[in-house]
């Protein structure tokens, strides 16, 4: 595939609202959203560490583990895994993704959830018409944000690190993308300041519609 027409987008927080799948599972309490969030630096934590100490990467048995380490109760965890499954994508996604196409981009996932894993939230989710590629960072070895995940990653892709888009809400993801070269864009909803200026992102946008917005169409 020519370069400088490939958009890559992380999967959950970027084009998957796994807060808003938590939220239905677990309930619209105030509780739910620390819950969540808790939840979710757990299985990064989880990850890392795996990712630093040698481990087999298993996004699945990691955010496994983190649920019920977080739950209060057996059922709290299977709902929260139950969320997983069930994630919707953001509201500006599918018009995002849809014009992207339209305009020439090939549009990847590329996600730290084990290959099944990621199947399950693309098809729960509904963009498997507004998506072109699907992969895991699961056949490099390793999660993001290690260098050998987007070198994987550009291997795949083909062509000049400068010339993929790597979208990310996540500001790690964005960090680790951008250290290897890529073009990393920072979907910043919330708006904050990014916290590793060394490895800044090229661009910032609020929302997936900003993005679409500016994006021309494929060189
Ligand atoms: C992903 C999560 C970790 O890789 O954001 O999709």
């Amino acid at each position: 595939m020519s370069s400088g027409r490939v958009v890559v987008f992380d999967a959950y927080g970027t084009l998957f609202d796994l807060m808003a799948s938590v939220r239905s599972v677990v309930g619209q309490t105030r509780d739910s959203e620390r819950l969540a969030e808790q939840w979710r630096e757990r299985q990064l934590e989880y990850a890392w560490v795996e990712m630093m100490t040698g481990a087999e990467p298993d996004f699945w048995a990691v955010t496994d583990r983190a649920a019920r380490a977080v739950s209060r109760s057996t059922a709290e965890a299977e709902a929260l895994l139950v969320a997983y499954r069930r994630v919707s994508p953001y509201s500006d996604a599918v018009s995002c993704l849809t014009q992207l196409g339209e305009r020439g981009f090939q549009r990847v996932v590329f996600s730290n959830a084990n290959p099944g894993m990621l199947a399950t939230s693309v098809s729960a989710s509904g963009l498997e018409e507004q998506l072109d590629r699907v992969e895991s960072t699961a056949p490099s070895g390793t999660f993001k944000p290690h260098s050998h995940a987007y070198e994987y990653l550009q291997a795949l892709i083909g062509g000049a690190p400068r010339e993929i888009a790597f979208v990310s809400s996540n500001a790690w993801d964005v960090a680790g993308a951008t250290a290897v070269g890529l073009s990393a864009w920072w979907i910043n909803r919330s708006r904050t300041e990014f916290p590793y200026p060394h490895v800044s992102p090229r661009s910032e946008f609020h929302s997936l519609a900003e993005l679409a917005e500016a994006l021309p169409c494929a060189s």
